[in-house]
């Protein structure tokens, strides 16, 4: 089996249902269950024994030994994190504990389990580590895409708690030998996304009638890809990614935050128009901006194409569409993840906005 962690989050919960539903090795599945941690999207897999699931800290040493002796993984793919940068901004402490001290104690017990492992699963090994973009830092507009030799330049507590994450699944790999695959990605989209992101953020208050909060002047960009593709991806580099290496992951689909936001307001209007016939683009709302907030990331995915294969399926159109729909069809997912924390959250992010 392989052991993933975080699958209960966004893009892990996305990964679990696509692995299961491609392939019949079982996974086990360890995560806290923080605020973003949601056993609900992993409601299609109640009853199929394929799915194990473990509420646990990936810091928790003693946890992660007993699962690993049990269970023996062929693989490790670690997802799980604190993952909002503005929550980094106002509260920098559970990163540190989660990405860099949690990540480090995982790695330590992998460390010892792989080494006692027999010559043949030894070497079969692998240990996946799940990372962003963001480490990079930010790119003027006329500056190349981010390559995998890219110096880390990370400008946020987040991307800097993901960096040391990085560099500590590095240094296991060169001093110890682990197995160890490193993927660096752009911003997903898609099922399953809190809604404290923008995508979804902009969605769910569309439809409530809320406004539409854009930092400073719209104009930052992401590089934009469908969870589906991060998911294949992440297989495709487990399956046959050279160990060692980083590979970036990412859909050649720069946008700026504006026309993010005008294109939902678009697909709202046609999908499900307000009542009172106005356009959802009349909700914007300009608002301050996020300190330190990076310009631009763009993902240099040749590499994984070159060497893997792997090319993202989706378009922007047909992910954003997709994505719409969904929100649009779960709207009872929406109102049970908008609990009091999540109210609170909303209430202190944008109260001086
Ligand atoms: P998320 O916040 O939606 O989910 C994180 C999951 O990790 C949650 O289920 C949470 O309960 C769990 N978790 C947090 N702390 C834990 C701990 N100490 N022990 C065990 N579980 C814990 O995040 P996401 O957007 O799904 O991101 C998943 C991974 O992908 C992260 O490592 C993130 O840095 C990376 N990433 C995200 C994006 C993106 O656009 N969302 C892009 C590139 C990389
Ligand atoms: O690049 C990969 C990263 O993408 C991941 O590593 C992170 O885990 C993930 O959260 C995401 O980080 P961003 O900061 O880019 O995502 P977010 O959805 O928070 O913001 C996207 C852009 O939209 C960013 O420029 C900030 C802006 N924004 C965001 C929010 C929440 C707004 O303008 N208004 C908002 O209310």
């Amino acid at each position: 089996m392989i052991l993933v962690t975080g699958g209960a989050g966004f893009i892990g919960s996305n990964f679990v249902l696509d692995w299961l539903a491609v392939q019949d090795e079982p996974v086990l599945n360890l995560d806290k269950l923080t605020y973003a941690g949601n056993l609900e999207n992993l409601a299609a897999l109640q009853g199929d024994a394929r799915h194990v699931f473990v509420q646990g800290d990936i810091g928790d040493p003693a946890l992660v030994r007993t699962l690993l002796a049990k269970h023996e993984p062929r693989a490790v793919l670690n997802f799980a994190a604190e993952s909002h940068v503005d929550r980094s901004i106002h509260a920098p402490g559970t990163f540190i504990d989660t990405n860099v001290v949690g990540t480090f104690r995982l790695l330590d017990e992998v460390r010892a389990y792989w080494s006692e492992l027999p010559p043949a699963q030894k070497e079969a090994f692998r240990f996946l580590h799940v990372s962003t973009d963001e480490v990079y830092g930010s790119l003027a507009p006329a500056d190349p895409a981010f390559g995998e030799q890219n110096r880390y330049e990370p400008n946020s507590p987040y991307s800097a708690s993901k960096a040391a994450s990085d560099h500590m699944v590095r240094a296991y790999h060169h001093t110890y030998g682990l197995p160890v695959l490193t993927t660096n990605c752009s911003n997903n989209y898609g099922p399953f996304h809190f809604p404290e992101k923008l995508i979804p953020l902009v969605i769910v208050n569309a439809l409530a009638g809320k406004p539409l909060p854009v930092y400073g002047d719209g104009q930052q960009i992401r590089d934009w890809l469908y969870v589906g593709d991060h998911c294949s991806a992440i297989r495709r580099v487990l399956e046959a990614g050279r160990v060692g290496e980083t590979y970036n992951v990412g859909g050649w689909n720069e946008k700026p935050n504006l026309d993010i936001v005008r294109t939902i307001c678009a697909l709202l209007d046609e999908l499900r128009p307000r009542a009172d016939g106005r356009r959802y683009a009349e909700q914007v709302a300009f608002v301050k901006d996020r300190p330190g907030h990076d310009r631009r990331y763009a993902i240099d995915a040749r590499k994984i194409e070159r060497e893997l294969g792997w090319k993202p399926a989706e378009t922007f159109e047909t992910g954003i569409r997709k994505t719409v729909q969904w929100y649009l069809a779960h709207a009872d997912w929406v109102q049970r993840v908008q609990s009091g924390a999540y109210r609170d959250w909303i209430a202190q992010q944008y109260a001086a906005a």
